[in-house]
């Protein structure tokens, strides 16, 4: 991955940019083919908004709430980046499964909605999602280099990353707000309360919970101590993934010229939404 030249890491499928190297063709192709379970827990999120973060806080909780304790799977959390031999491998794991995606709601396995799996999203505000994703670019031997921030900036604001643009994820999803297997959660709600966010997942997914458990799930979550569990849960790909883990980072970032077009995207598209005001910077 690292020998491969910047310029050939991402490739456009429908419009949209992909990893070459982890959501290949084929495997975006096989994606379609996925068979949801009603009993499935769905975790999406688009990049940068605190996806290994819930991955981390639902499997705690799964874990608490059946008495299991279970070692994170050997394979990634995202479907996007399963080889088609290993999607095949799904029908066979055992219940609850944790499948999770970056991917556009349009985009996903439709069974996912078909089975009425619950779905749990995790947004964030652009502008700290932004500056997030720009390191990542930096530091993600599979993504290419960002040319400079500026240009991070204009590319993201046009949505010319991988993923997609930002504001059609979100559009999207406010038009699942009140779908009753959807239930959207903030970066930011979550770092005022977490214990609260815990609370709201676990019930969310029917996989009830005791205060006490509830506490020493948001305790071992936080970002310190996730940090310093980074090496044993992610390997060599721990400093990659936990960065500084606050709000508000983007006022290191973002000139007043670009602060001020972000906001006059973000006015255009998401104002008067619903998930729009839970996404204030
Ligand atoms: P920063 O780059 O702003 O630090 P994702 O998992 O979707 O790729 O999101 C990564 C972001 O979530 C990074 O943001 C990372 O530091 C942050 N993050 C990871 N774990 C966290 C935690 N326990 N608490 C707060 N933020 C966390």
């Amino acid at each position: 991955a690292a020998k491969m030249k910047d310029e050939d890491k991402l490739y456009k499928r429908e419009g949209i940019l992909y990893s070459s190297i982890l959501s290949p063709p084929e495997t975006m192709d096989k994606l379609t083919e996925l068979q949801a379970r009603e009993d499935d827990l769905i975790l999406v999120a688009y990049p940068k908004c605190g996806f290994n973060w819930m991955v981390a806080v639902l499997r705690k909780i799964v874990n608490a709430s059946t008495g299991k304790n279970e070692k994170p799977p050997e394979r990634p959390p995202l479907v996007e980046f399963l080889p088609p031999d290993v999607q095949e491998e799904l029908s066979e794991m055992p219940t609850p499964r944790l499948l999770g995606t970056h991917l556009h709601p349009d985009l996903m396995p439709a069974s996912f909605f078909t089975k009425k799996a619950k779905i749990l999203v995790v947004f964030r505000n652009p502008k700290d999602t932004l500056v997030s994703y720009f390191h990542f670019m930096n530091k993600n031997p599979v993504l290419p280099s960002a040319e400079s921030w500026d240009k991070f900036f204009s590319d993201f604001m046009a949505g010319e990353v991988a993923w997609g643009s930002y504001f059609d994820h979100a559009l999207a999803w406010e038009k699942r707000l009140d779908d009753p297997n959807v239930m959207i959660v903030t970066y930011e709600d979550l770092k005022q309360n977490l214990p609260e966010g815990v609370k709201k997942v676990s019930e969310f997914f029917n996989l009830p919970l005791t205060d006490e458990q509830i506490g020493s799930i948001a305790g071992e979550s936080t970002f310190n101590a996730m940090l310093e569990n980074s090496q044993k849960s992610h390997g060599n790909f721990g400093n990659i993934f936990f960065r500084k883990g606050e709000v508000g980072d983007w006022k290191n970032h973002f000139s007043d010229v670009q602060s001020k077009q972000m906001d006059e995207i973000f006015q255009a598209k998401l104002a008067g939404t619903k998930l729009g005001a839970r996404l204030k910077y």
